[in-house]
This record gives C-alpha cells, sequence and structure tokens, in this order.
C-alpha cells in the first residue's frame, strides 16, 4: 500500500495503519519539519477535547496553521451534545463545517461511534485504549537519534497504559522489539505485541530507548494511594540509564511527575529526549493531515 491509501481514512488505532503507511508518515514529518509549504490552503480541523490537553491539543491546532488551515477548539459541554443533541446529529452537521475531527475521549467506543458517525476522517487524539500520535512521534524521535528503527530495543518501565500499547503496536509495524517491566495488576492487554516482564533492571539491560508514563492517568485519581504504593520499584531512573545503551534516549509522553515515575536526572539529564519527542508531536500530525486530507 501507498500513502495514497490513507486519504479520507480515520486513524483510530495503529493498526489501522500498514507498515508502509507508517514508514511513510514517519517519512512526511522528517521533511514537514524543514518544508513549510502550506499543503493544506483553506482548510478546518475541528479539537473536540473532552479532557486537558496541553500538546496534542496545541500542536494539532498549530498543525493546522502550519499547512495554511485554520483550527476550531471544542469541548462537549460548549455544544448542544451537553443539552441532549445526539453524537450522531453533532458528527453530521460538523462534517458540513470542517475537513477533519481530533478527538480526545477517555471511551474508545465513544471514538468509534465519532468516526462511524462523521463523514470525515477522525483522529484519536487519546482514548483509554489507545494514543497513536504519541507513538508516532516517539518513533520519528528514535529514528532521528538512531537513523532508523529495524532492531531497536525500547524499554517501558512502569504503568502498561495506552501509549504503551500504542507504542508497541508501531514498533511492530516498524521492526523494532518492546520489553515492558511492568507490575503485576498493571499489565497491558494480553494481545499487545511485546514481552511482559516484572524486572525493571531486565528491561533497561543494553536498551537502546527507555519509555515510562505516568503512575495516575486521567480518570485514575481515586486509585492514586494504590498505585504510587505498587508502581514505587518501577520508578525510570538513573540506574536505570546506567543499564542500558551507552548512546540510550530516555522518553516520556508528558505531562510528568518528577519523582513518581521518573527521576529529575532521567527527565532532564543528557539521556533525554522528551523535549524533542514533544515537539515531534506536531510534526507527526502536520504529515498525518496532509495524508489524510490530501
Ligand atoms: N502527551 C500528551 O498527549 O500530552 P497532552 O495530554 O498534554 O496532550
Amino acid at each position: 500500500m501507498t500513502a495514497h491509501s490513507l486519504k479520507g481514512r480515520d486513524l483510530l488505532k495503529v493498526t489501522d495503519l500498514s507498515p508502509a503507511e507508517a514508514t511513510d508518515i514517519l517519512d512526511l514529518a522528517s521533511e514537514l519539519k524543514i518544508d513549510r509549504t502550506p499543503r493544506l490552503p483553506g482548510r478546518s480541523l475541528g479539537l473536540i477535547f473532552g479532557q486537558p490537553s496541553t500538546r496534542t491539543r496545541i500542536s494539532f491546532g498549530v498543525a493546522a496553521i502550519q499547512l495554511g488551515g485554520g483550527f476550531v477548539t471544542l469541548t462537549p459541554q460548549e455544544m448542544q451534545l451537553s443539552r441532549g443533541e445526539s453524537l450522531h446529529d453533532t458528527a453530521h452537521v460538523l462534517s458540513r463545517y470542517l475537513d477533519a475531527l481530533a478527538i480526545r475521549v477517555l471511551s474508545h467506543d465513544e471514538l468509534e461511534a465519532w468516526a462511524e458517525a462523521a463523514d470525515i476522517p477522525v483522529i484519536n487524539a487519546l482514548t483509554s485504549v489507545e494514543h497513536p500520535c504519541q507513538a508516532l512521534a516517539d518513533a520519528l524521535t528514535i529514528k532521528e537519534r538512531f537513523g532508523q528503527l529495524d532492531g531497536l530495543r525500547i524499554a517501558w518501565v512502569g504503568d502498561g497504559t495506552n501509549v504503551l500499547v500504542s507504542l508497541a503496536q508501531l514498533a511492530a509495524l516498524t521492526g523494532m522489539e518492546v520489553v515492558a517491566a511492568c507490575p503485576e495488576g498493571y499489565d497491558p492487554p494480553e494481545d499487545t505485541p511485546l514481552t511482559l516482564i516484572r524486572d525493571p533492571r531486565e528491561a533497561a539491560a543494553g536498551a537502546d530507548v527507555l519509555v515510562t508514563d505516568i503512575w495516575v492517568s486521567l480518570g485514575q485519581e481515586e486509585e492514586r494511594d494504590r498505585r504510587l504504593r505498587d508502581l514505587e520499584p518501577f520508578r525510570l531512573d538513573e540506574s536505570l540509564v546506567a543499564l542500558a545503551s551507552p548512546e540510550a534516549i530516555v522518553l516520556h509522553c508528558l505531562p510528568a511527575h518528577p519523582g513518581e515515575e521518573i527521576t529529575p536526572g532521567a527527565l532532564y539529564g543528557d539521556h533525554s529526549a522528551v523535549w524533542d519527542e514533544a515537539e515531534n508531536r506536531l510534526h507527526v500530525q502536520k504529515a498525518l493531515l496532509a495524508l489524510l486530507l490530501g
């Protein structure tokens, strides 16, 4: 398949992409870091965010602007959805105004309902199941640092979150291996393509990439005490960085809680690539929009 097959499609999960399509998005993202030719003049992106966001919401808006288009940000509470108008009718109307929708809702079923009802591409801007745009930015960052993806080993340490699921799915498409060290009770879904172990040191040994994610995600605030206790031995710290490859990079999708899932030394140290990773959200999303709407 070629990138042309992405036109008009949705991106709800990483597995919506073929290996060639994932590669095309990453290659175009690298190109668009330099080439600012407006590729989508006059096109409009709708951003529906039911949960807080800094990176995803702003990078999608700026992506639309840099491509020559514009964006509208909406919360469900601002629309008649909050007064009982159906998702189906809302999606139909928005499809008459907009060229694409990026949606953040915790319920993946709700995201799928939006995609089913809308006549325009719908992009997953994070659900509790997957965060595909984050995985694309992570892969771009890894590719920039190592020159290729094939054959690299990623060590994940901590909670088996939606971010891990998307990263593992993208790794499977691009020839990388993921070894995840998660405590019992925090495993990713069984069908996630990775090696699951319990020892963070074993995962980190010789790894090319070290990754973690926050311990208390959106909607998990009531579980905070238990999560902090269970995940304490799974902190990404300097001792794990020292076990990894000398060229290893540290990734974190952010927002970070230094002192919880990652130490300040790992987050801000010489091996950290998290700021490039955050910037790359913009570039992969520009590529994605250009390919879905091009
Ligand atoms: N990484 C990420 O999705 O960040 P935001 O929640 O700020 O969008």
